[in-house]
């Protein structure tokens, strides 16, 4: 019988423990459940969340092997290999995060079969697909995080611009997680109105200005990793808010990874279009309007998805 409100977490590295300690701080869950190859890791990250119960309230933390994860109602994939050394290939890193991921799926379609997962690991549209082709569980329990970082980055970055609260801006970025995202400025609104080319707020649009609010946001992962060498606190709060979405039922319409199913005329890729999201994971995609350059733009996208994908060993 699965509890209520049981969240896994496998790989609790920094992307992991961020979103354990998101999860953790909201009171998202009655247990969190933590699994790493390193399993003392585990262990050390369980016993330091479990620490601050008589100040967050009894949220119980624990290190698990893979039996224990059937417990959990949906299961956060942030395991992965890091670049072993510079002449290790793009290719090379992929194959071997394929692999670990090929593991994973294994041990929870035996143990977790009915979890909902969202995968964070990088590059999360590749992965997110793999893991659909590896699982036996439907497609939409298996969500990746994709764009909904760099939308919230992207909307961060507009409402400093426009002086509002950036969850009164509705703008966002889709696409691939990366360098070929898309940011959709044809239905961007702040108050129902469109900021594209037109004065809003007293801000007058400028093509330059806002090609640079889009850029920063594509390109955070780079300036934050230069400073502190590795992106978690904001990437924990967007896995926090996916589990919420699903444990909740929430309904949200939130821009995740999934399968476009011939939308844009995009097929066999998973990447990021406005969905709503609730207890059954991606329960439906949006499919918003777009421009005719959006939608080319999409496609680009989708094509470089298919193409970093060559060359990969996928069968299960
Ligand atoms: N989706 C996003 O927006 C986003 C944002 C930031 C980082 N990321 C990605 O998240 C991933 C994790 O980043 P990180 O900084 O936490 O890395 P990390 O190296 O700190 O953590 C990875 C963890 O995975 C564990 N691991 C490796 N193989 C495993 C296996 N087979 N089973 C269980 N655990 C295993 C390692 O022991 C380690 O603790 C990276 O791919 C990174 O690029 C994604």
């Amino acid at each position: 019988m699965i509890q209520r409100r049981t969240v896994g977490i496998v790989g609790t590295g920094n992307v992991g423990t961020a979103a354990a300690y998101a999860m953790f701080n909201q009171s998202l869950a009655s247990e969190i459940l933590l699994l790493d190859q390193d399993s003392r890791r585990a262990e050390g990250e369980a016993m330091d969340l479990m620490h601050g119960q008589q100040l967050v309230g009894r949220i119980t933390c624990r290190a698990v092997d893979y039996p224990a994860m059937g417990n959990a109602q949906i299961i956060v994939l942030s395991a992965g290999a890091s670049q072993k050394s510079p002449d290790e290939t793009r290719l090379d890193l992929l194959q071997r995060n394929a692999d670990i991921f090929r593991e994973i799926i294994i041990q929870l379609d035996k143990h977790a079969p009915n979890a909902i997962l969202v995968v964070a690991t990088n590059p999360v549209d590749v992965l997110t697909y793999i893991c659909q082709e590896l699982s036996t569980r439907p497609n939409r329990r298996i969500i990746g995080t994709g764009t909904l970082l760099d939308t919230a980055r992207f909307r961060a970055l507009l409402g400093r611009h426009y002086g509002v609260d950036p969850r009164s801006v509705h703008a966002y970025i889709l696409g691939e997680h990366g360098d070929s995202e898309v940011p959709i400025w044809s239905n961007a609104t702040i108050g129902g109105q469109n900021v594209y080319q037109r004065t809003v707020l007293g801000k007058e649009w400028e093509a330059e200005t806002m090609q640079s609010i889009f850029e920063q946001a594509r390109d955070a992962a780079y300036e934050i990793i230069d400073r502190k060498g590795h992106t978690d606190t904001a990437i924990g709060v967007v896995i926090a808010r996916i589990v919420r979405a699903v444990l909740e039922d929430q309904q949200n319409v939130l821009p995740v990874s999934t399968r476009p199913d011939g939308a844009y005329g995009i097929e066999d890729v998973c990447l990021s279009i406005p969905c709503v999201v609730g207890l059954e994971g991606m329960e439906k995609r949006v499919d918003p309007e777009l421009s005719e350059d959006e939608q080319e733009a999409l496609r680009a996208s989708a094509q470089a998805l298919l193409d970093s994908r060559n060359g990969l060993d996928i069968e299960p």
